[in-house]
């Protein structure tokens, strides 16, 4: 049933085609960050007048590693909703859809259970990474939940046909094991499911402004969409730059520093090229650097905070999307559930 066999594809390589489904998601634990941006939302809004595009809330995902904060998801549910109007994505061209009212989902999750096992689950890289980060949650043993939720993102994927995942690196072995429950599916019932590719963009990975390879909101380093003004301001000048650099005519070397990193992210070529020679020649201080990138990040940010705030003052709007896309997203799923209750003998 797959157009497509192979397991990845970068975004650059994809032929556009109205006929095929993209699906990608985000647990709502938080608003989103320039991490996000440059290694997702900007690709997704590229890639929603190439495909039709479906857009997951995945507040059940989110429950798995939240199940003590349900104040939390809620919250994050329209802040991420917010920020992904901001950038841009059109309502009238992507359907958002709020995973937990699509109980098709859930019930895909269980048929597929039968066809992973526990030891497969357990070598999965991203959950073993994600298993050792929480301890302090899951204590001696992770929950049946957590250690589930890639069968249950198996179930988001194939719920709504999808053939592409527009995802970052982390996120292949969730595709993988989606893929090979799909296989799996399709092996015993005879082929009912479409088994999705991924789409990798080379910017998956944004560095914190400390440094670290990468920007989080328990790391502190994160920027955020929504980040005013004057926190930009706060940030940028608390970031790291080459350390060995005292006096503003020391030589700098531009490639430690976390300043010029962001500059190659949100100022011209141009500039960029000036950064560096000025730097390297010590011809330069490390606060006009600094103001010089305030400036242009906020030249990006402002229009997207301005957006934002609309949506901010018009929460109902923001809601009404969600609803109307889940209507829609779930006459998908139903479709789906049909064909595998029917393959799988449950037709009654
Ligand atoms: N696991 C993804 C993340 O943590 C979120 C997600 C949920 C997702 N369902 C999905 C991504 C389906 C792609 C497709 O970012």
């Amino acid at each position: 049933m797959s157009e497509v066999n192979d397991e990845k594809v970068k975004l650059e390589n994809i032929k556009p085609d109205k006929s095929l489904r993209i699906l990608t998601g985000d647990r709502p634990t938080g608003r989103l960050h320039i991490g996000h941006y440059f290694g997702s939302l900007k690709s997704r809004v590229e890639l929603q007048d190439k495909f039709e595009t479906f857009i997951e809330v995945a507040d059940v995902q989110a429950l798995t590693d939240n199940f003590n904060d349900p104040d939390k998801v809620k919250r994050n549910v329209k802040q991420i909703l917010m920020d992904e109007l901001a950038v841009g994505l059109n309502p009238n061209k992507v359907t958002f859809l709020l995973q937990s009212m699509i109980p098709e989902i859930a019930e895909l999750t269980v048929f597929y259970s039968n066809l992973v096992t526990i030891a497969r689950l357990q070598r999965n890289p991203t959950v073993k990474t994600e298993i050792a980060q929480k301890k302090e949650l899951f204590g001696e043993s992770v929950t049946y939940g957590f250690l589930g939720y890639p069968v249950s993102q198996a179930a988001d994927i194939t719920a709504f046909d999808a053939s592409y995942i527009p995802v970052g690196e982390d996120q292949l072995p969730l595709i993988e094991q989606c893929r090979e429950i799909v296989r799996k599916f399709n092996s015993i019932y005879g082929e009912t499911l479409r088994e999705p590719v991924a789409v990798i963009s080379d910017k998956s990975r944004i560095k914190g402004l400390d440094g670290n390879e990468k920007m989080g909101k328990s790391l502190g380093n994160a920027l955020y969409l929504s980040d005013d003004l004057d926190t930009i301001k706060t940030k940028v000048m608390g970031a790291l730059t080459d350390p060995a650099r005292i006096k503003k005519d020391d030589p700098g070397n531009p490639d430690i520093c976390m300043v010029y990193y962001y500059h190659k992210l949100f100022s011209s070529d141009n500039e960029c090229k000036n950064i560096c020679e000025e730097c390297k020649k010590g011809a330069r201080g490390c606060v006009a650097c600094k103001k010089q990138l305030i400036e242009n990040i906020d030249k990006e940010l402002s229009p997207i905070r301005e957006k934002r705030h609309y949506y901010e003052e018009h929460e109902k709007e923001v809601m009404d999307i969600l609803m109307a896309g889940t209507a829609h997203a779930r006459e998908t799923a139903k479709e789906t559930m049909e064909k595998v209750k029917k393959a799988m003998k449950l037709d009654y």
